[in-house]
Order: C-alpha cells, then sequence, then structure tokens
C-alpha cells in the first residue's frame, strides 16, 4: 500500500480548503490545518478523525507563520502544501478603505510571499507547493478591486518560484473560477459557471496530480478569460468596461 501523504492547508477552516481537507483525508491523507479560527480549525480536524492536527496562524503575521514552521518540521518532512488563505472586500476601488486595501495585500499578497519562503523547507526533495490565484488575477475586470491585483501578483510570483525552483520543488498555480463559498456570496452580480468547493476541491486534487503547472477551472470560463486576457488592450478593455453596464 502507498504511504499516506502529509499535507499541510493553509486556509482550511472554511470554504474551498475545508473541503479540500475533507476529501484528501476520505482518500488517506494525514493533514495539517491552518488558519485563523482556532475553533474552527480545531472542530474540522476532529471531524477527520485522529491522524490530523490543527496548526493555527495568521498568514500576514510572519511570527505566526515560524511558530507553526516549528511545530511542522516536528511532525516530519510534507508532500505537499496547498496556500489558499485570502480576504476580499467587494466594491469599486473609489469606495475601498485605505486601510482595507492594505490588510487585503498583506493577507493575500505578503501572506503568499511567507508562504513561498516559509514553506520549501518543510517539504521532501520533489514535494510540491500550490499558491492559490484566482481568474480574477487574469485581467483587471469591474468589481475586482484591489483583490484582483494581489491575485496577478500572486499569479507571478507562483511562476517566478517555479522557475526559481525547478528540480527542487514542485510549485503550481490554482485558478478557481467561481466558487460558492462565503467569499462570493458577499458579490451582488450574477457569478457563471459557479461551482460547489465539493467540486473546486476534487478539481484542484485531479489537477494537483497531473504535470500540469496551473489547475484552473471551471474549463468554459477560464478559457473565456484566458482569452480576453490573451488579446490586445485595444480589442480587451472595451469588452471589460461592457461588464461594468
Ligand atoms: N470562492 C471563489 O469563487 C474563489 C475564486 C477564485 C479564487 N479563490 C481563492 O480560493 C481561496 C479560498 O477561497 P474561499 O472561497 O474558500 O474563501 P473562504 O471560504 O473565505 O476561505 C478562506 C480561508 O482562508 C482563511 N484565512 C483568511 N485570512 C487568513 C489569514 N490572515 N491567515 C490564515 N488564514 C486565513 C480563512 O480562515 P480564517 O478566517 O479562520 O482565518 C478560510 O479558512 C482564496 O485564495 C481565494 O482567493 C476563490
Amino acid at each position: 500500500m502507498p504511504k499516506a501523504e502529509t499535507i499541510w492547508i493553509i486556509g482550511a477552516s472554511d470554504g474551498i480548503g475545508a473541503a479540500l481537507a475533507r476529501e484528501w483525508a476520505g482518500r488517506g491523507a494525514r493533514l495539517v490545518l491552518s488558519a485563523r479560527s482556532v475553533e474552527r480549525l480545531e472542530e474540522l480536524t476532529a471531524s477527520l478523525g485522529p491522524d490530523h492536527v490543527a496548526v493555527p496562524l495568521d498568514v500576514s503575521d510572519r511570527k505566526t507563520l515560524i511558530d507553526a514552521a516549528q511545530k511542522i518540521s516536528e511532525i516530519g518532512p510534507l508532500d505537499r502544501v496547498v496556500h489558499l488563505a485570502a480576504i476580499y472586500d467587494p466594491g469599486k476601488i473609489a469606495e475601498l478603505s485605505p486601510e482595507t486595501a492594505a490588510k487585503i495585500v498583506s493577507v493575500n499578497l505578503t501572506g503568499s510571499f511567507h508562504i513561498a519562503q516559509i514553506a520549501p523547507p518543510l517539504l521532501r526533495d520533489g514535494g510540491q507547493l500550490a499558491l492559490c490565484g484566482s481568474i480574477a488575477g487574469y485581467i483587471g475586470l469591474p468589481q475586482g478591486q484591489i483583490y484582483s491585483a494581489t491575485k496577478a501578483g500572486v499569479i507571478s510570483l507562483a511562476e517566478s518560484l517555479r522557475a526559481e525552483l525547478a528540480g527542487i520543488i514542485d510549485v503550481r498555480l490554482i485558478c478557481p473560477g467561481f466558487v460558492d463559498t462565503r467569499l462570493t456570496q458577499r458579490n451582488d452580480f450574477s457569478m457563471p459557471a459557479m461551482v460547489t468547493p465539493e467540486t473546486a476541491a476534487r478539481a484542484i486534487i485531479d489537477g494537483l496530480n497531473t504535470r500540469h503547472f496551473e489547475v484552473h477551472f471551471p474549463r468554459r470560463l477560464t478559457y473565456a478569460l484566458k482569452l480576453l486576457s490573451a488579446l490586445p488592450y485595444w480589442a480587451a478593455l472595451p469588452l471589460t468596461h461592457r461588464l461594468t453596464r
């Protein structure tokens, strides 16, 4: 029988991360689950069985990440790290408070940078590190505000890391379309091709088990947006402007 994989999921207390934890636990993985909400994380960990541990942290607070890394290094080398933690506050750029904007950058982008430095030494040789971008990072869309800019940054960070760690760590990028979680439940616009967190979790696991750098889903939406972002600006920007109506 193959050895159970040890997987660290950051952003595991809710949404896609919690669904991923349930799916991977069902497939026999041993999990380390992280997020800020201690109670929710411990409830989820206990519900999955005795082999899993909760390690609370805040990705925007480097000290909590260093303490978590110390605990995790005692568990042994990891097979995979999947970093999903992010926050979002929908609305137009002009309406966003500077304090909220700074927090979103600090969690989504600086948090991914911290994980990009802290996770590799915890992985076995050839282990996998997945960062989470979004279709929102492909091209600036109306209502995307600073969240989209952070996701464009995470896509770029994952590309750089993939090149820098080639042959040492298997760096991956996850770009979901719309997934029905508390994050998207705050949107007041219609979201095409929405999937459940369970569908997203299965798509992520299947994608990470292939050799492709980017795991993106659902394809009917991601390919349309990839096409839009590949157009010259003179063609793409009038189309994105029309989405504001
Ligand atoms: N839902 C979508 O349609 C969609 C689409 C594209 C990309 N994504 C991306 O997919 C990932 C998961 O999103 P989701 O929809 O599952 O969101 P979610 O339901 O809000 O879950 C986000 C997770 O991140 C954790 N988190 C937030 N801030 C954190 C911090 N500072 N430190 C540690 N953990 C933190 C949250 O737990 P605590 O609050 O307990 O910390 C929670 O476990 C995100 O990167 C998101 O940008 C989502």
